[in-house]
């Protein structure tokens, strides 16, 4: 069994050489009792790395000389334990300098001990030293900072602001095993501080988030966690009675689940490229007691998996590059690099490509991203749209659902969600008619 603080340096560690916290945190044993606080500290790590690295280089004597990854990983959590996170000092300081030695670094504890202890002496200084360096002022990578100022040039800090902070916990009403009042009524006699969201029909939120297993109702298929931008993909789909309707990139299977609840009686295809992930969707789906068929495919290989009869609506929650979730996954931020846009791009508009003649005549087709850049978004829909009018052919329409979204950034053809705003996720939503 690993301890927190090795659990967190491990996580790091292996966010460093490109890989999720979540995968990395997953794979370890670690007692339930040591798990909130290892989440706790390698996602603080994670969002203030910017800053962390940059007073690491300040703190070392010989910053470019090699050193194990581990040792970088123990300190980063260290100076973020001491930063973020309530621990005392001297207890921060003794506990990382136990757990560089778990991690086998015997030799370097001092190292790590005098690190520590000397960012606690010169604290104010340090902090000063590097508060000039973009990425250690606004902790996001150089390349991100650049794009954000470029496509949301009045929102760019805003933005930055909000995905430093910690992520709210939404939660969906299953609607089919009880209304959000009495939902709302059973959390509040259990003590939990719930409310609900004003624009939104089946979502709440709980403050401060705990564990979902110890909420009332999350076991039994009442509450499934969702952030609220993501629920309203279900206002723009608008599922109806015996419609037959496709999810294309359906894991884990929110928004799949989220349309059912909505309309059990429509006949739901959910898809997905990545198997270990459609396995997911089954058991949400067990979980909430819903139906959907699930096919596990390449959504734009349709000659592999289509029947050839037309859906009446098609949901593509596209891959993307996950930019408005950072504070959800503030590892994100760190794993993408700039080159990923180019490829994220193609494979929506090759998504949409190969998905439109799916449509029926009359149909709907919703496309969402949870990223805020625009190459992303209204550029994949207005570059999508030029194309079909160029064909000629069928036309497509944009389509907005009635009731605006008081405040939303600018972002036609279709809407965007800014993260933070209504204490939502980061949400791009466009829909094309057949016609
Ligand atoms: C944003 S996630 C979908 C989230 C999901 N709609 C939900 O609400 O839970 C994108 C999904 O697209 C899948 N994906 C990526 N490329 C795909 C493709 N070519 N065909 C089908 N699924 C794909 C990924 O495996 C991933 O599960």
């Amino acid at each position: 069994m690993s301890n927190a603080r090795v659990a967190a340096a491990r996580a790091i560690a292996g966010m460093l050489e490109g890989r999720s916290l979540d995968q990395m945190l997953g794979e370890q044993a670690l007692d339930p009792d040591q798990r909130p606080f290892a989440l706790a500290l390698a996602f603080a790590c994670a969002r203030h790395l910017g800053s962390a690295r940059a007073l690491l280089q300040k703190l070392l004597s010989h910053p470019n000389r090699a050193r194990p990854a581990s040792l970088d990983a123990i300190v980063l959590c260290g100076l973020s334990e001491l930063r973020h996170l309530a621990t005392p000092d001297h207890a921060a300081v003794a506990e990382t300098v136990a757990a560089a030695r778990r991690l086998g670094l015997q030799r370097q504890a001092g190292m790590v001990n005098a690190l520590l202890r000397r960012y606690l002496r010169e604290r104010s200084r340090l902090d000063a030293s590097v508060a000039s360096d973009p990425t250690a002022a606004s902790e996001h990578p150089g390349w991100w900072i650049e794009q954000l100022r470029h496509d949301w040039s009045d929102h760019a800090d805003a933005i930055l602001c909000a995905n430093n902070q910690r992520a709210p916990l939404w939660l969906r009403v299953n609607r089919r095993r009880g209304s959000r009042q009495a939902m709302l009524d059973q959390l509040s006699a259990s003590g939990l501080n719930a409310e609900a969201h004003p624009l939104l029909d089946d979502a709440l939120r709980i403050d401060p988030p705990r564990p979902v297993e110890q909420i009332p109702g999350f076991l039994d298929g009442r509450l499934s966690v969702q952030d609220a931008a993501a629920q309203r993909v279900a206002d723009w789909v608008q599922p109806q009675p015996g419609q037959r309707i496709l999810d294309a990139c359906a894991a884990p299977g929110g928004k799949t689940a989220h349309l059912l609840e909505r309309c059990p009686d429509a006949q739901v295809w959910a898809l997905d490229i990545a198997p270990e992930r459609l396995s997911r969707v089954q058991e949400n789906l067990d979980r909430l007691g819903l139906e959907a068929k699930l096919i596990c495919a390449n959504a734009a290989d349709t000659a592999h998996w289509w029947d050839g009869k037309a859906f009446d609506r098609i949901l593509v929650d596209a891959p993307c590059s996950g930019s408005g979730v950072v504070r959800r996954h503030p590892d994100i931020k760190w794993l993408r690099r700039a080159s990923d846009l180019a490829q994220l791009s193609a494979t929506q508009g090759e998504l949409l490509r190969k998905l439109w003649p799916l449509l029926a005549p009359g149909g709907r087709l919703v496309y969402g991203t949870c990223s805020v850049f625009r190459c992303e978004n209204q550029r994949v829909i207005a570059d999508f749209l030029e194309e079909v009018h160029r064909a000629g052919g069928s036309t497509a329409h944009l389509w907005q659902p009635s009731e605006p979204v008081p405040g939303s950034a600018e972002a036609a053809p279709g809407l965007q969600i800014l993260p933070g705003e209504r204490d939502e996720d980061g949400f791009y939503y466009a829909a094309l008619e057949r016609r």
